[in-house]
C-alpha cells in the first residue's frame, strides 16, 4: 500500500502533469469484494485517464469489473485501494480525490457531475417523458423560463420531444432510453456513465442510441463512458478499454 509520503509526492506530480483537457486520472485501482467465504477481485492494477469530451467504450465479458469501475468513478462505491483524481473544469484549481471523500461529499459529487444511463430503465412510469426529465431540476434553483428552455432543448437533442406528453409505459424501449439520456443530461453533468444502455434493445435501436450518445458528447462536450458488448461501438469511440 502506498505510504503517506509517496501519496503526497503523487499528489504533487498529479498537479504538475494535469493537462487542460483531463477530467479523471485513475491510479492503481484495486477492488475486491469480500463475502464470508469468497473473495472476488473485480479490478486489479487498473490505471486510466479520461479526457473532456471523450467518448469511451468499456468492453469485457460479464464479471470483468465494468459495473464496478462505473460505481467507483461515480463515487457510489469506494475502491479497496487506489486513487481517483478528478477536476471539474479547466479553470478549477482543485483536483479532488474521490476515494478520499466521505459519503455526503460523494453524494454531492455525483449529483453535480454524473449522469447515469442504465440498461433497465430507471424512470418514473406514472410520469410523462417530460416530467421525468424535469425531476433532476426539482432540487435546482433555476428560474421557470430557463427551466422550460432547458427542457425543450434537451428533449429535442435527444429526439424525444414528440413524445413528451406520453407516459413511460406508452414508450418503446428505444424511446425510454432516450428519456433516460435526456434525464442524465438535463443537469449538465461532466460525464455520462452508460452501463449497457442498449442491452435491452434490438440492433437497429442499439445503433441509434449509440449514435445519440456520440452526438450528445460532441454537442455538449460531455464525456461519455459506454459499457457495451456491441463491437460496433468501436467504430465511433475515441478509446476502447478492455477488461478481462
Ligand atoms: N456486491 C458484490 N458482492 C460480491 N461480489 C460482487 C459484487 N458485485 C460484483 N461482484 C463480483 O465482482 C466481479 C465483477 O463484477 P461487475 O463489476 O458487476 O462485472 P461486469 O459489470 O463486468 O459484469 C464479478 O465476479 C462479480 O460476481
Ligand atoms: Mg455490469
Amino acid at each position: 500500500m502506498a505510504s503517506q509520503l509517496s501519496l503526497q509526492a503523487e499528489a504533487i506530480k498529479i498537479e504538475e502533469e494535469w493537462t487542460q483537457d483531463l477530467l479523471y486520472w485513475v491510479k492503481d485501482l484495486f477492488h475486491v469484494y469480500k463475502t464470508r467465504y469468497v473473495e472476488t477481485v473485480a479490478l486489479r492494477n487498473f490505471n486510466l485517464k479520461i479526457h473532456r469530451g471523450e467518448i469511451i467504450a468499456i468492453m469485457g465479458p460479464s464479471g470483468s469489473g465494468k459495473t464496478t469501475l462505473m460505481n467507483i468513478l461515480s463515487g457510489l462505491m469506494l475502491p479497496t485501494t487506489g486513487r481517483i483524481y478528478f477536476k471539474k473544469n479547466p479553470e478549477e484549481k482543485k483536483i479532488i480525490n474521490i476515494s478520499r471523500l466521505d459519503l455526503v461529499e460523494r453524494t454531492r459529487f455525483r449529483r453535480e457531475n454524473i449522469g447515469f444511463v442504465f440498461q433497465d430503465y430507471k424512470l418514473f412510469d406514472y410520469l410523462t417523458a417530460e416530467e421525468n426529465v424535469q425531476v433532476p431540476l426539482l432540487i435546482q434553483n433555476m428560474n421557470p423560463e430557463d427551466k422550460k428552455d432547458r427542457i425543450n432543448e434537451i428533449l429535442t437533442s435527444c429526439g424525444i420531444e414528440h413524445r413528451r406528453e406520453y407516459k413511460i409505459e406508452q414508450l418503446s424501449g428505444g424511446e425510454k432510453q432516450r428519456v433516460q439520456i435526456a434525464m442524465a443530461l438535463i443537469s449538465s453533468p461532466q460525464i455520462i456513465l452508460a452501463d449497457e444502455p442498449t442491452g435491452n434493445l434490438d440492433t437497429e435501436n442499439s445503433i441509434k442510441i449509440h449514435y445519440l450518445l456520440k452526438d450528445i458528447s460532441k454537442k455538449y462536450n460531455t464525456t461519455v463512458l459506454i459499457v457495451s458488448h456491441d463491437i460496433k461501438v468501436r467504430e465511433f469511440c475515441d478509446k476502447i478499454i478492455e477488461l478481462e
